[in-house]
């Protein structure tokens, strides 16, 4: 049941306040300003002897896990990294005591994941989930784990379940912050921007309109480029992989700082850049990136807090927390890929070539 919308992708799209509204659910305690995670399994002894942080997923998953390693290492000060599940597998990788191991999956069936969970308990090392599905091969499999709540996701590609993935790291990263060096004004601010989430969400879903001309106005593009830094490069990565899986648009996605080491000779009036702007630190740093691509004459869709004057088209987000924005600014970079098909007249819920859940090697 698509409950009034064309697509089970907008359908998906449409309901992120709600699902974040839910991974949020019973979870915040306001008295200690941290989160309870039921299910973690990690007791605060345990979690203080963590010494390092490695997340693996694969696809959207793995990207989600990337922003979800940024909030654990700037909320809890733990190193943390991410990397695709298929690639940890097949390197022979060292598995070290005092690394928490965290396997992030929507389905929790693929099998690259659920491979890496198998030969990392074998080897003895703690394994915990950030999973949607209930009960499935990989949250069955972990140590403990947290769950993501975005109920299901039908679309072959992943939307809410990115959203809700980012949120349930930020929560456990508060959680972990908060057992270690997090302060209590610093767990407040944060609890204060998770609870903005479902309202600017809600805001920018109300945008549909606008950001449906700018797709429109990018769509015939043969290639695309998207950058951001540090937090805004996952966003970036994840955005050139919707646009690619629906509208078959070749698209990638760079650091910011990246560019001028090659990809710069690519910019041309023909080859778009998306730019990830927040009104962060970073802010003019991002600036002088745009400068560049303007002065090849590329033409700028930035998504940012604000009109940037170098961008040829801007979609405004609100701002949040400079650490859980990466949320917001993903969103509407969901609807340009959406928009981007639609104008197309690609079949959106059924890529070519593509399947929901990925059971084999
Ligand atoms: C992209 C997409 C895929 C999945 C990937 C992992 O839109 O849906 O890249 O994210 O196949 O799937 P899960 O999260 O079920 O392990």
């Amino acid at each position: 049941d698509m409950g009034g919308h064309d697509t089970y992708m907008h359908k998906e799209i449409s309901e992120q306040a709600d699902a974040v509204d839910r991974v949020l659910r019973g979870r915040i305690d306001d008295r200690f300003s941290t989160v309870h995670l039921g299910g973690l399994n990690l007791d605060a002894r345990e979690a203080r002897g963590v010494r390092r942080i490695k997340i693996l997923g694969c696809g959207t998953s793995y990207h989600a896990g990337l922003i979800g390693a940024g909030l654990i290492e700037s909320l809890a000060r733990i190193p943390a990294d991410a990397e695709p599940a298929s690639e940890f597998r097949y390197r022979n990788p060292v598995v070290d005591p005092d690394t928490l191991y965290i396997a992030v999956s929507q389905s929790g069936e693929t099998y690259d994941v659920l491979a890496a969970v198998q030969e990392l308990k074998r080897k003895g090392a703690r394994v915990l989930g950030v999973v949607n599905v209930v009960g499935s091969a990989i949250a069955r499999e972990a140590d403990g784990g947290v769950y993501v709540h975005a109920g299901p996701e039908v679309c072959v590609v992943s939307t809410k379940c990115f959203t809700n993935t980012v949120v349930a790291f930020a929560l456990l990263a508060l959680h972990l912050g908060r057992i270690r060096d997090l302060s209590v004004s610093d767990g407040k601010r944060i609890i204060e921007g998770l609870r903005k989430l479902p309202e600017q969400i809600a805001e920018i879903l109300r945008t549909e309109d606008r950001i449906k001309e700018v797709a429109e106005a990018y769509a015939g593009a043969q290639s695309m480029m998207f950058i951001g830094r540090v937090r805004g490069y996952p966003v970036a990565l994840e955005a050139s992989l919707k646009l690619k899986e629906i509208s078959y648009i070749h698209a990638e996605a760079y650091p910011a700082s990246e560019l001028k080491h090659g990809p710069l000779a690519l910019i041309e009036p023909a080859l778009p850049t998306v730019a990830i702007v927040p009104d962060d630190d970073l802010l003019e740093k991002n600036r002088a990136a745009l400068e560049e691509i303007k002065a090849r004459s590329g033409r700028i869709l930035a998504v940012a807090h604000r009109e940037q004057e170098k961008a040829d088209h801007t979609l405004v987000v609100p701002k949040n927390e400079p650490e859980l924005d990466p949320i917001l600014m993903g969103i509407p970079l969901q609807l340009l890929a959406y928009h981007t098909a639609l104008a197309m007249g690609r079949d959106i819920d059924k890529p070519r070539n593509l399947a929901k859940s990925v059971t084999v090697e």
